[in-house]
C-alpha cells in the first residue's frame, strides 16, 4: 500500500495522457458525478479543486439520481473503479433512461460492458490498484473529461505541476519522521478528529475513508463554520472519548479569515476536553496542489496508522463480505 500511496504523484501525471473520447460539449449546469467509496471521493476533490468555476460539481452516492438531472443541463460522470458497484450501475440505468450526457470512467466490469453497448464515451484506466489507491486516476480522469466537454482548462499543466509539486515535498510528507508519522502516532489508540473549512470537506471525506478503509480505525470529520454552531458544544461526552481524542485542524492560505479565527477560538475552548490538538496548513501555489498536500497527508498518516494497529492496509474485509453477500442474492 506504501507503494501505492506513494504512486499519486505519477498518477496525476500519467492521466494526463489518457486517451480521452469525444464528449458532446453542450450548456451544463451542472456536472453529477454517479459513485461511491473511493471512486466518488474523485467528483467531491473536483469540486474543492475547480471552485470558482460557473456550474456545480456534485457528487451522489446512493441508487437513485435526483430530479433536477435533466438532459442539456447536466453531464453524468459515472465513475467506478471496478465497474460493478451496484449502487452505480443504478444510477447509470437512471441516467440512461433519462437521456443525459454521460461519460464513463473504470477500469473494467459491467460500467465497461455496458459503456461499448451503448455508445456511451468510456475512460477506461489502468486496473491493479484498489479503487481508493487510485484517486490520481479517477480524478485526472474526470478533470480531463470535464475539459474535453467544454468545462474546464489547463487542466494537464495543473496537473503536471501538482505532480512535481507532490514529488517535491514527499520526503517532508511520508517519509521517516515526517508530518504524517507524528500524526500517526498521536491517532493510535485514541479517536481521531479532523476539522476542515467548508470548501475543502472533501478533504476530510478521505482522512476519514483512509483511516477507516487503511487502519480500520474509526475518525470523525466535520467543517467549519458549521461545526461552531452545534458540535462544539458536544466535545464533552461521553468524557471517556473525548478525552482521548486527537483533534486535527486543516486550513489553507485562501480560508476566510473569519473560518481562521474560528479555529483559535475553538482551540481554546476545547483545549481542557481533548487530548491534544494540531493545525495543519496546506502547502502548495495552486488550490490543486494545497488540496493534494493534503490529500496526501492523510493517505501517509492512515497507512502509518494501519501499521500501528498492525492491521493489513490493503485488506477490506468487511468491504468485500457486504459485496460479496448481496451479489449472492442477487
Ligand atoms: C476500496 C474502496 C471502496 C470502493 C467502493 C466502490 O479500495 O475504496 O470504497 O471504492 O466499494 O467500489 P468501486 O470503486 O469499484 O466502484
Amino acid at each position: 500500500m506504501l507503494d501505492i500511496i506513494r504512486s499519486l504523484p505519477e498518477q496525476l501525471k500519467e492521466a494526463t495522457r489518457l486517451e480521452i473520447p469525444d464528449i458532446p460539449v453542450g450548456n451544463y449546469r451542472r456536472v453529477i458525478v454517479g459513485g461511491m467509496g473511493g471512486s466518488a471521493i474523485g467528483g467531491d476533490v473536483a469540486r474543492d479543486v475547480f471552485n470558482d468555476v460557473d456550474f456545480s460539481i456534485e457528487t451522489i452516492r446512493g441508487y437513485d439520481l435526483p430530479a433536477y438531472a435533466k438532459p442539456n443541463d447536466t453531464l453524468f460522470v459515472s465513475v467506478s473503479y471496478s465497474g460493478n458497484t451496484e449502487e452505480t450501475l443504478s444510477l447509470l440505468n437512471q441516467a440512461l433512461e433519462r437521456g443525459l450526457s454521460i461519460v464513463a470512467i473504470t477500469s473494467g466490469g459491467k460500467l465497461a460492458d455496458i459503456s461499448r453497448e451503448k455508445g456511451i464515451p468510456l475512460i477506461t484506466i489502468p486496473s491493479g490498484y484498489p479503487p481508493r489507491g487510485a484517486l490520481g486516476w479517477l480524478f485526472g480522469a474526470m478533470a480531463m473529461a470535464l475539459e474535453k466537454a467544454g468545462l474546464l482548462e489547463g487542466v494537464v499543466d495543473a496537473m503536471e505541476r501538482t505532480a512535481g509539486f507532490l514529488k517535491s515535498v514527499e520526503g517532508e510528507l511520508g517519509g521517516k519522521e515526517s508530518l504524517s508519522m507524528d500524526l500517526a502516532n498521536k491517532f493510535y489508540r485514541r479517536l481521531p478528529i479532523v476539522y476542515v473549512p467548508a470548501d475543502m470537506v472533501s478533504v476530510a471525506l478521505r482522512w476519514q475513508a483512509q483511516i477507516n478503509e487503511n487502519a480500520k480505525q474509526l475518525a470523525h470529520i466535520n467543517v467549519l463554520p458549521e461545526m461552531n454552531h452545534n458540535e462544539i458544544n458536544g466535545i464533552k461526552h461521553p468524557v471517556d472519548v473525548v478525552e482521548r481524542s486527537w483533534v486535527v485542524f486543516l486550513k489553507d492560505r485562501d480560508t476566510h479569515p473569519r473560518i481562521l479565527r474560528r479555529i483559535e477560538i475553538t482551540r481554546q475552548l476545547i483545549e481542557e476536553s481533548v487530548m491534544g490538538m494540531d493545525v495543519v496548513e496546506s502547502m502548495g501555489e495552486s488550490r490543486m496542489e494545497r488540496i493534494f498536500y493534503l490529500i496526501w497527508l492523510g493517505d501517509f498518516v492512515s497507512f502509518y496508522l494501519a501499521l500501528y494497529n498492525q492491521e493489513d492496509p490493503m485488506a477490506i474485509p468487511r468491504i468485500s463480505s457486504l459485496k460479496d453477500a448481496l451479489s449472492r442474492e442477487g
